[in-house]
């Protein structure tokens, strides 16, 4: 899917919110944090995401936020780690879904990309499109079902 960069919608009151009343605050990880974000993604989600959250973490700074509530990681979403402006991967824990804490992910990353010269950027691998649809405007990119992810190898959990 493709992505506009130039008229993000504003996530300031939605984080702000998060912050006070559930004490979940967005942030990207760093070095000493690696293991942790990556096997925490490996656990609830796969090993081809783990491989590309450590990817992430090759960027400084890190081509990841994270959801965190006190010690714990409530979510997470890369960006320019398989291809260059491509936003993810991203997911949040079953039971934290539906708070917003996707869609701040989304756009810090989107933001991030924005900083980083693009105008606009890819969703690779979609999964809900609707999400995306919904969250950032996002529009399917015709006869991309052919992606790089392609043949990929899956590793088992
Ligand atoms: C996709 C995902 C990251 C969304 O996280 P979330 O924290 O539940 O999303 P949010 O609560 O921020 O939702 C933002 C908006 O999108 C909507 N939405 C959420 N999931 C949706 C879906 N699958 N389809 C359509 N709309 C959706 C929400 O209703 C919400 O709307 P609102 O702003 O009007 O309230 C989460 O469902 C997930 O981890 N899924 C499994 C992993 C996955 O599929 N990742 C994407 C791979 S491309």
């Amino acid at each position: 899917m493709l992505v506009r960069l130039l008229d993000l919608p504003d996530i300031s009151e939605a984080e702000k919110n998060l912050f006070e009343n559930h004490g979940v605050i967005f942030k990207r990880p760093i070095s000493p944090e690696k293991s942790i974000v990556v096997d925490w993604t490996k656990k609830h989600f796969s090993k081809n995401w783990a491989d590309e959250t450590e990817v992430a973490f090759a960027s400084k700074p890190v081509n990841c936020f994270i959801a965190q509530r006190g010690q714990e990681i409530l979510g997470f979403a890369c960006f320019e780690s398989t291809a260059k402006n491509f936003f993810g991967p991203t997911g949040v824990l079953t039971d934290q879904r539906g708070k917003g804490i996707g869609k701040i992910l989304l756009i810090k990353a989107l933001m991030a990309l924005k900083n980083m010269g693009y105008t606009y950027a890819i969703i690779g691998g979609v999964g809900p499109a609707g999400y995306y649809e919904q969250a950032v405007g996002a529009k399917i990119i015709e006869k991309s079902e052919k992606s790089i992810y392609q043949n990929l190898l899956k590793q088992p959990k």
